[in-house]
C-alpha cells in the first residue's frame, strides 16, 4: 500500500475571468520512509498540488475536477470537511511557503507549537513544552527557551520559518508536505534543516514531499523526483536515474542551471522565457515554446506519458513512436 497516491488529478479555480486549470492530469505516488522532491519553476503548480492534497482548495475557490487522491487507501475526495480536519495536522501536515499564514500574531510562538502538538497527541503540558524546545533547538534556533515566549512579530523571517517547521514536525504526521521551507533561510541553516528532515523521515518512517526549486536540495535529500511544468508532470523517477540521464528537455534545462563547483559564472545557463500563465497555456506540448528540440507535432499534440527505461516516466514526443517520421 502506498502512503499517498495522486492519480490523474486535475484542478480548477474559479476566477473573475472564468475557470482556469492550473493542474491537468498529474500522477505520482509516495511510500512511507520516502522523500519525494517536487520541482519546477514558479507557477508550475507545486503549491496547488499541496493544497489539493491538504483539501484546502474549497477555501480558495478551487476544486479537484477529476482524478483520485488516496491516503493510506482512503479516498480523500470522498470525505467530509470534518473528516478532513482530522487528517490535516494529525496525519498529513503542511509546512507552508509563507510562515505568516500558519502563525497567529496574538499568541506566543512556543504556545502555538505546544497547542498544535497537544491537539494531536495526548501529552502533559510540561512534556509538550520540553519537546517543543528540543525541536526548536534542533532546528538551530538560538536561545530556544527565550524565543518560546516571543510573539511572531518579534522574530526575523528566518526564525518564523523555523517555528513553522517545528510546528509541522511536532505534529508527528505520517506525511509531511514542506512547501519551499528553506527558501528564505541562509545556506548553513538550510543545510541543518535538510539534515533534520532526513533524520525525521528515517526515524519515524514518514513520507515527505519536499517542494523546492533548489535542485541541490533534491539531489542531497530526495529518493524520487517529480518535475512539473505548467501544470503537468513532465518527468519522474529515482533521483539518481533522472539526474544521471535526464530525458525531458525541461529537466535537462533545469539541470544545466545548477552551478557546478569551479565553473565560471558566465557559463551558468538560464532557461529562455517564462512558465506561461495558467490562462495562456499553449496547445500541444506546453513546453514547446521554450524547447530547443521542438518539432511540428509538439505544437499540435499533447505528448502522452511514456515509460522509459530504468523506471523513468517522461511526457515528451521525442521518446514516442511518431518522432522519427517527423524528421
Ligand atoms: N487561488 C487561485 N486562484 C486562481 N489561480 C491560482 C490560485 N492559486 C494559484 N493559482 C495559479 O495556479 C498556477 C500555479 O500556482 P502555484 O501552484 O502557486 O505555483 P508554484 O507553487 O509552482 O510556484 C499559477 O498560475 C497561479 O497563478
Ligand atoms: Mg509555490
Amino acid at each position: 500500500m502506498s502512503l499517498l497516491v495522486v492519480d490523474n488529478v486535475s484542478v480548477e479555480f474559479k476566477t473573475r475571468d472564468g475557470i482556469v486549470e492550473p493542474l491537468s492530469g498529474i500522477s505520482f505516488k509516495i511510500d512511507a520512509g520516502e522523500i519525494l522532491g517536487l520541482v519546477g519553476e514558479t507557477g508550475s503548480g507545486k503549491s496547488v498540488t499541496a493544497q489539493a492534497i491538504m483539501g484546502l482548495l474549497p477555501f480558495l475557490n478551487g476544486r479537484v475536477s477529476s482524478g483520485r487522491i488516496c491516503f493510506r487507501d482512503q479516498d480523500l475526495l470522498a470525505i467530509s470537511e470534518d473528516q478532513y480536519q482530522k487528517i490535516r495536522g494529525n496525519h498529513i501536515s503542511l509546512i507552508s511557503q509563507n510562515p505568516m499564514t500558519s502563525l497567529d500574531p496574538v499568541y506566543k510562538v512556543g504556545d502555538q507549537i505546544v497547542e498544535g502538538l497537544r491537539q494531536h497527541v495526548v501529552i502533559a503540558r510540561d512534556d509538550a513544552v520540553k519537546r517543543a524546545v528540543n525541536v526548536m533547538t534542533s532546528l538551530g534556533i538560538p536561545n530556544s527557551e527565550k524565543v518560546f515566549f516571543q510573539y511572531p512579530h518579534q522574530l526575523s523571517g528566518g526564525l518564523k520559518q523555523r517555528i513553522v517547521i517545528a510546528m509541522g514536525l511536532c505534529a508527528d504526521p505520517h506525511l509531511l508536505i514542506a512547501d519551499e521551507p528553506t527558501t528564505a533561510l541562509d545556506v548553513t541553516v538550510q543545510a541543518q534543516i535538510v539534515e533534520l528532515f532526513r533524520k525525521t523521515v528515517a526515524q519515524r518512517n514518514i513520507g515527505l514531499i519536499m517542494i523546492t526549486h533548489d535542485l541541490g536540495v533534491i539531489s542531497n535529500l530526495c529518493d524520487t523526483v517529480v518535475v512539473m511544468y505548467a501544470g503537468h508532470v513532465v518527468e519522474k523517477g529515482r533521483v539518481q536515474e533522472v539526474f544521471a540521464n535526464p530525458m525531458h528537455p525541461y529537466t535537462r534545462a533545469l539541470l544545466k542551471c545548477i552551478p557546478k563547483f569551479g565553473m565560471p559564472e558566465r557559463s551558468l545557463k538560464a532557461i529562455q522565457g517564462n512558465v506561461p500563465s495558467v490562462s495562456t497555456f499553449p496547445g500541444g506540448c506546453r513546453y514547446h515554446l521554450r524547447c530547443p528540440d521542438m518539432k511540428p507535432i509538439c505544437m499540435t499534440e499533447a505528448p502522452q506519458t511514456l515509460q522509459a527505461g530504468n523506471g523513468i516516466e517522461v511526457q515528451c514526443h521525442q521518446f514516442g513512436p511518431n518522432w522519427r517520421e517527423e524528421l
